[in-house]
């Protein structure tokens, strides 16, 4: 496959019937139906996405945004060999990605080799591993910076790691000398995090109105733990523009995310509802993460855009190429074919390492010998879409010339907007989370949150009730 420049690359042909069969292949006439139906729909997200629900679309032509990010990066560098980011979700997931895609396994580790401070992100409140990074952290305070991300500033996940890392620092260095040490990215006016910001005199950074969590990594919520450590975000919002320009092509057969979204909701609506993601690229794993959050969220509705019930939404999963040949395979190509594949294929991992001849004593594995370990990875990618082909399951690719910042930009861009394609194909609504917040709620009333619940339940009682359903009965207790 010839490839155009450093652009990425969509490839459906494993997902046609000429490849994988009849019955479970999609037939000419068949993707000809899907032009029909999806073409319609590209100008429709093509407005969405910069003036809708969700403009995500309008932050990689933004030059404020990395600006306003470039500004907080002369101010903090210098003093900082530690960047912790508090965040969870999409104020977490996409941050994780492009620190796994962009930099090396170890960067953390290597003082002198990094372009800026380690950086650990942390999205979740398990005291184990949060008590064990304070342990690491309390000695190595002064020359550490917190951005803790909320755009709401209710969550409590985020809360409470925030109200801890305060209180450690304020006893430490002054409540006066809280704002040399924490930048806060939320709402440009309103929530919780806005408040306290706003008191202590924080450094802040925007969480753009109208851009929901999982579409945010492109805004100030991704970008600056991405530009402290070094990665190139002009690189990064200039592949996503490339990758805009490219799906909103009014001609279905020439946009990858309209292509993508049709092929995908054609297979849910004919009983495959799982999405599998497998990169094979260790790097890419994070992106595959990233990903699980954003079709989930986005696709998993209950209630139609003209509101009925209609369930819906196709479960992603991430696997791990070559990883999980020897963990997941055996299901994918003999269960259940109720599946879709999204291979990634790197061409060029910008190393090479070559395999020695094998010792005397095993002649077998002389097949080995002299290859580049990332043709024997690309190899193992072929040899899987083969073999899930010739089990009948469709698979799609993704083509990576090679994983830097503008191609890793182009992937996001890709899968936000195959996402927009797929919700507007399911008719439901991408950018709402209602189910999350009932979640969230709960939590409050389990934590003692005083005051009303809704006008006619208090916290109290919300939590009375929860208790009633999950408080453990000793009778089913073995
Ligand atoms: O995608 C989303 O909207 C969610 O995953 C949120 O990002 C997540 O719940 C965190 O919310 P907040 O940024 O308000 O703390």
């Amino acid at each position: 496959m010839k490839v155009a420049g450093k652009q990425i690359q969509f490839y459906y042909k494993n997902v046609m019937a000429d490849a994988i069969g009849p019955e479970h292949g999609i037939s000419r006439q068949q993707l000809d139906e899907l032009a029909r139906q999806t073409t319609p729909l590209i100008p429709k997200i093509k407005d969405e996405i910069v003036t809708g629900n969700s403009r995500y679309g309008l932050l990689p032509g933004d030059p404020q945004i990395a600006k306003g990010v470039k500004k907080l990066v002369k101010q903090f560098k210098p003093k900082c060999e530690n960047l912790v980011v508090l965040g969870i979700g999409g104020s977490a997931l996409g941050n994780i990605a492009l620190q796994n895609a962009l930099q090396p396994w170890t960067y953390n580790l290597e003082n002198n080799k990094r372009k800026g401070p380690r950086l650990f992100v942390f999205d979740n409140v398990d005291p184990a591993l949060f008590g064990a990074f304070l342990d690491f952290i309390t000695p190595r305070l002064g020359k550490t910076v917190f951005n803790v991300i909320s755009k709401s500033g209710q969550t409590a996940e985020t809360a409470s790691q925030f109200m801890i890392i305060q209180k450690m620092l304020e006893t430490r260095f002054g409540k006066e000398k809280l704002k040399d040490r924490v930048v806060a990215t939320t709402d440009l006016e309103k929530g919780t995090l806005r408040k306290i910001a706003t008191d202590a005199g924080l450094s802040t950074l925007v969480v753009p109105d109208g851009v929901g969590g999982r579409f945010s990594v492109l805004s100030a919520v991704g970008l600056l733990s991405a530009a402290m450590t070094g990665i190139n975000i002009d690189q990064l919002l200039a592949g996503a523009a490339d990758m805009h320009t490219r799906v909103i092509n009014p001609d279905f057969f020439k946009n990858p995310a309209a292509i993508n979204a049709a092929v995908q909701v054609h297979y849910y609506n004919r009983g495959k509802r799982i999405s599998v993601m497998m990169p094979y690229s260790s790097a890419l794993y994070g992106l595959a993460d990233w990903y699980r959050q954003l079709w989930a969220e986005s696709l998993g509705k209950k209630f139609s855009l003209d509101g009925r019930e209609v369930f819906v939404g196709p479960t992603p999963v991430k696997a791990l190429g070559a990883t999980d040949q020897h963990s997941q395979v055996q299901l994918y190509r003999e269960g259940p074919n109720d599946k879709i594949f999204t291979l990634v294929e790197v061409q060029d991992f910008g190393k090479k390492i070559r395999i020695p001849a094998p010792p005397k004593s095993a002649p077998e594995l002389s097949y080995l010998n002299k290859k580049d370990m990332g043709e024997l990875l690309n190899a193992e990618k072929k040899a899987t879409e083969y073999a899930l082909c010739a089990s009948n399951r469709p698979c799609l690719t993704v083509l990576m010339p090679r994983i830097d910042a503008y191609t890793v930009g182009q992937f996001i861009f890709l899968f936000e907007a195959a996402t927009s394609f797929a919700g507007a194909l399911l008719g439901i609504n991408t950018y709402d989370q209602p189910a999350v917040e009932l979640g969230k709620q709960a939590t409050f009333a389990l934590m003692g949150k005083s005051g009303q619940y809704t006008p006619d339940k208090s916290y109290a009682d919300f939590a009375a009730e929860i208790r009633s359903m999950t408080n453990i009965d000793e009778q089913y207790l073995v």
